[in-house]
């Protein structure tokens, strides 16, 4: 990266009493070809600076050489030339020339080093110089910026992954009550089962006894007294009615699970950013199924679902921005009477789904960071901060809106609104 110092050109200044008459010469000379003004130098010290525009004006008027070529070139000189330290960065440099050169630009620059004459700097070096600085520090911003993208698409992964392992601890939670009763409802099956088997045993040796003929009725009569007593015995502990209601269980059970499942199927959608044509209503109930662990002792939902039509979008993604913002609802609100309301509807241009909570609200100084990565009032461990940067990013890649209003102590509201299917 050049600097300063490497824009200096060793001009040999003039001294002050230098007359006008011989300066044209000087100019004239190839090695000053480039420069618009020479230095005037006293004692090592920059005292002013003589522009080939000046010297022009004099030759070129009538006399002008006669009458100022004998006098010294201290007398027309600008005495106030543009002084840059070369200790100075580029940056400060170009600043400070920018802002003080005159128009049109006429005069190049003095460097100096200690106060004492260095060479001379031009406007178009420094230009150049600034330029070239410039591209350098637009090589390494985009390298940072490819830096960033890639950490943040790494953050979203490993925030995908905390949802997700919270998530399925929650459908463990929610699979694991009907598995419990579905298992005990079967161990009660085969203990039954057991019981019946005996009741066939106890009926072959009857049939046996009555086919062959040789049972005296006494022996018939005893196998008789069997098969009933454990019949009764059956009966008794396993009423039909009862039994009945095993088997409508234990179904209804695997029908719970089956559903989780489904429901879980539908909310990973392994195809991450498949794009479908969906309809949100069923995005919403997929995503309650998955949050019900985190909202049940929280609040009671209510779901007021206007007719909608479809939405051209990522379901999956859908489904982690309604799950993000049933977390935090559920996470605000500490009351008794705990509310959550989802209310669909869809104007002409887009489906609007807004979720309100009864929770403790946002303060206006909050409000305006919850979008922010990394902005959370939850303690250390308890949030990331990236729930609703997350939910952002995702509705503004469907070209949709989030819109938040608080008022604290009495509730929020989240406003998704998703552009329509055309
Ligand atoms: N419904 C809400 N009611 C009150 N405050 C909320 C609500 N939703 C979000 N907030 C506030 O916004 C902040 C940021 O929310 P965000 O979802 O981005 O992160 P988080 O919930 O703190 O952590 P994470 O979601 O990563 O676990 C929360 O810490 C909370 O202060
Ligand atoms: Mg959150």
């Amino acid at each position: 990266m050049r600097n300063l110092v490497d824009l200096s050109l060793p001009v040999e200044p003039i001294a002050p009493h230098h007359l006008i008459g011989t300066l044209g010469d000087i100019f004239l000379q190839e090695r000053h070809e480039r420069l618009l003004s020479l230095p005037i130098v006293n004692e090592g010290r920059p005292v002013g600076v003589i522009s080939r525009h000046n010297m022009q004006k004099i030759f070129m008027s009538r006399y002008g050489r006669e009458i100022q070529g004998k006098k010294p070139v201290e007398t027309i000189m600008n005495p106030a030339p543009l002084l840059v330290s070369v200790d100075q960065s580029m940056e400060e440099a170009s600043h400070f020339v920018t802002r003080n050169i005159a128009f049109p630009i006429t005069e190049d620059f003095i460097l100096i080093k200690d106060g004492q004459y260095h060479g001379i700097g031009s406007v178009i070096d420094l230009l150049r110089g600034m330029e070239e600085r410039m591209a350098e520090q637009n090589v390494s911003l985009s390298n940072a910026l490819s830096l960033l993208k890639a950490s943040q698409s790494q953050i979203i992964q490993s925030e995908k992954m905390a949802s997700l392992g919270q998530m399925v601890a929650g459908v463990a939670h929610e699979i694991n009550t009907p598995l419990g009763y579905v298992k005990n409802n079967l161990e009660m099956a085969s203990e039954a089962f057991k019981l019946l088997r005996d009741i066939g045993v106890a009926h072959n040796a009857l049939l046996s006894a009555l086919q062959t003929g040789e049972a005296s009725d006494e022996e018939v009569h005893q196998r008789l007294s069997e098969l009933e007593a454990r019949n009764a015995g059956f009966q008794a502990v396993y009423p039909e009615d009862e039994m009945d209601a095993l088997f409508k269980d234990t179904l209804y059970g695997l029908e719970q699970i089956s559903e989780i499942v489904v429901n879980l199927k539908n909310f990973s959608r392994l195809d991450q950013a498949a794009v479908d044509n969906v309809n949100i209503n069923q995005c919403i109930d997929s995503a309650l199924l998955i949050a019900r662990n985190v909202i049940k002792h929280k609040a009671e939902v209510e779901r007021n679902y206007g007719s909608l039509p479809t939405v051209r979008c990522a379901p999956s993604q859908i489904n982690q921005v309604i799950l993000n913002l049933l977390t935090n609802a559920a996470h605000a609100i500490d009351r008794p009477d705990g509310r959550i309301v989802i209310r669909t509807q869809a104007d002409e241009r887009y489906v609007h789904i807004v979720l309100t909570d009864n929770g403790k609200g946002i303060p206006p100084e909050v409000i305006k960071k919850i979008f922010d990565p990394f902005f959370t009032t939850k303690p250390v461990g308890q949030g990331t901060g990236l729930g609703l940067s997350i939910a952002f990013k995702i509705v503004q890649d469907h070209k949709g809106l989030i819109r938040v209003k608080s008022k604290p102590g009495l509730g929020s509201a989240f406003c998704v609104s998703l552009p329509r299917s055309t």
